[in-house]
């Protein structure tokens, strides 16, 4: 996938998959049997210290990426710097950090440091449901993507926070790839998605019951095709 930063993509985050080679092998038959090129891999990284839970294991990486999956990591981690160059290392194509870690802005030019010997890398910035996005604002020229949080960080299966569509159009204003985070399912999806959101991490609504994917995949891809949803 080349288009993580210019379409409409779902980036399904595999935070409570057990099996992940079989869930994979599912979503890559699912993918080519519907002509998806916009399904991306949404890969949580925990530090047990920016938020109290720790997971996943960075290794996994090197397994999405055999599966030529687009690999949008997600660092929920106080010091990112220490998982950075192993997850470019392992296949990581999209590295996102959190706007409320000590010294965002290092880490920022390190990331660009990085994306400027590697032309593929893109870099994110993250906000918490509660952190105002004019914070973010000074920070924009380093950044592809905005990540807007729709739950607290470090659970998956948690419920929507609605007041977080109020932040949307000031994001999608910065004319970069806004993704929201959290809640996601298809009910919840159609009011960021008419808002202007262009990437939708998705975890339990898909990943909770993996016997009718298909349907779900194809049911989110029908409603991300149409502006005003269905
Ligand atoms: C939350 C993670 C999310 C989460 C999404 O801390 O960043 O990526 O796993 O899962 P759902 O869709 O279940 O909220
Ligand atoms: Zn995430």
């Amino acid at each position: 996938m080349n288009n993580f930063l210019t379409e409409k993509t779902i980036s399904i985050s595999i935070l409570n998959i057990d099996d992940l080679n079989s869930f994979l092998s599912s979503l890559d038959i699912i993918r080519k049997q519907f002509n998806f090129d916009n399904i991306a891999i949404h890969f949580d990284v925990m530090d047990g210290n920016f938020v109290s839970n720790i997971g996943l294991n960075l290794d996994l990486i090197k397994l999405v990426h055999e599966y030529n999956f687009f690999v949008d990591v997600h660092l929920m981690c106080s010091n990112p710097k220490e998982y950075i160059d192993k997850a470019i290392k392992l296949g990581a194509d999209n590295i996102t950090i959190h706007y409320e870690i000590d010294n965002i802005y290092e880490h920022l030019k390190y990331l660009n440091k990085l994306k400027n010997k590697n032309k593929k890398l893109s870099v994110g910035i993250s906000i918490k449901p509660g952190t105002d996005i004019k914070k973010i604002f000074n920070y924009s020229d380093m950044c592809d993507v905005i990540l807007l949080m729709s739950v607290e960080p470090g659970l998956g299966g948690q419920s929507y926070i609605n007041k977080v569509n109020k932040k949307i159009e000031m994001a999608v204003d910065m004319k970069k790839m806004v993704q929201i985070d959290g809640g996601i399912n298809d009910i919840t999806i159609i009011k960021p998605n008419n808002l202007g959101i262009s990437s939708f991490v998705i975890g339990s609504y898909i990943t909770k019951d993996i016997s009718n994917i298909s349907e779900k995949i194809n049911k989110i891809q029908n409603i991300i095709k149409n502006e005003r949803g269905i």
